[in-house]
């Protein structure tokens, strides 16, 4: 019995090994779905490859992945929203790392896109990835009685990105709540909407593209709200934590910068604390998906311990 229950190491290994493969077949995807580095005007697709190839742990379009492999969907249609999510995470980071936002020199243990191609396009460059994304949606292959779906997959994406409780939203009460007091609910907001509402739209659309039902798909977008609210907490605790080589960004910008924080509001040990518990609850709200949900529940485990 013993032999057949996996020690915790043997788990690490076999995620990290999970993690790596995913990350290689979204890479391959993203390479392809882009326009290459010497189209014309090369600048522009230098750039966005730049950004996008600067390294970055692939944690949405692996999310997924992920997601539709427990519900059996079209690997192959699934890589299309993988990639349009990470063109599209992408250029929340070169827009977020502008100096007239986070003002950050280093990402993803590179230069800024805008240090590295100047301002002007880096801005483009942003604004090229979230475009090319949308294309990249509408190409999604298969038979046309499943355009209702395509559209309602590209619809969500674009709401989840957008100002409405989107990520748009959470970057405006982001910049605006700079320096200012608030509140645990305003924190959970900006939170939930900057990086959370993105995070659940790839859990949520996934599960749409594989024909979840009802029920099913309800519980998937509760684990993802949950699991998207973790990833910004631990965001915040690593600016404290980790080390530029751990994060590839400068340490200690949001205290710096006196940003609407966990770590701010409740102190580390209660922010860590907050973030084990709602990953618990993500696990629970994922039962229902037995062994098939076994990559889900570590995943939304290494989004919490995470170092980088
Ligand atoms: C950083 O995201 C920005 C947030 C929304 C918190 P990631 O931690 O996923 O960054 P990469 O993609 O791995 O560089
Ligand atoms: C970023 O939040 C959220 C985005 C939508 C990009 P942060 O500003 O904390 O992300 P980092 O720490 O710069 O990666
Ligand atoms: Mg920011
Ligand atoms: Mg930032
Ligand atoms: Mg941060």
């Amino acid at each position: 019995v013993k032999a057949n229950i996996p020690s915790a190491l043997e788990e690490e290994s076999d995620l990290l090994e999970y993690l790596a493969q995913q990350k290689s077949l979204v890479d391959g995807r993203l390479d392809q779905f882009l326009p290459s580095a010497d189209t014309y005007p090369e600048i522009i697709h230098e750039a966005m490859r730049y950004s996008v190839f600067a390294g970055g742990k692939r944690v949405r379009p692996i999310l997924v992945l992920a997601c539709g492999e427990a519900l059996e969907g079209d690997p192959e249609r699934l890589l299309y929203l993988a990639s349009a999510v990470e063109m599209i995470h992408t250029y929340s980071l070169i827009h977020d790392d502008l100096p007239a936002m986070d003002d950050d020199d280093y990402r993803r243990g590179h230069l800024t896109a805008h240090k590295k191609f100047g301002e002007a396009v880096a801005i483009l460059a942003g604004n090229a990835l979230l475009t090319r994304a949308v294309e990249t949606l509408t190409q999604i292959p298969g038979p046309s009685q499943d355009h209702s779906t395509k559209l309602k997959v590209i619809r969500q994406i674009c709401e989840a990105v957008g100002t409405i409780n989107g990520m748009l939203a959470g970057q405006v009460m982001d910049c605006v709540s700079q320096g200012k007091p608030f509140s645990g609910d305003q924190l959970e907001q900006i939170h939930a909407a900057k990086t959370g509402a993105l995070i659940t739209a790839c859990i949520s659309t996934s599960a749409l593209l594989s024909g979840a039902s009802q029920n099913d798909y309800d519980r998937l977008c509760a684990f993802g709200k949950d699991v998207g609210l973790v990833f910004q907490i631990v965001d915040d605790i690593l600016d404290i934590e980790a080390s530029m080589e751990e994060s590839g960004k400068t340490a200690g910008k949001d205290d710096q910068s006196c940003k609407a924080t966990y770590p701010r509001m409740y102190g580390l040990e209660r922010s860590r604390k907050m973030a084990k518990e709602l990953t618990d609850q993500a696990i629970q709200e994922v039962e229902f998906l037995g062994s098939k949900g076994a990559r889900l529940k570590q995943l939304s485990r290494y989004i919490q311990s995470r170092r980088s």
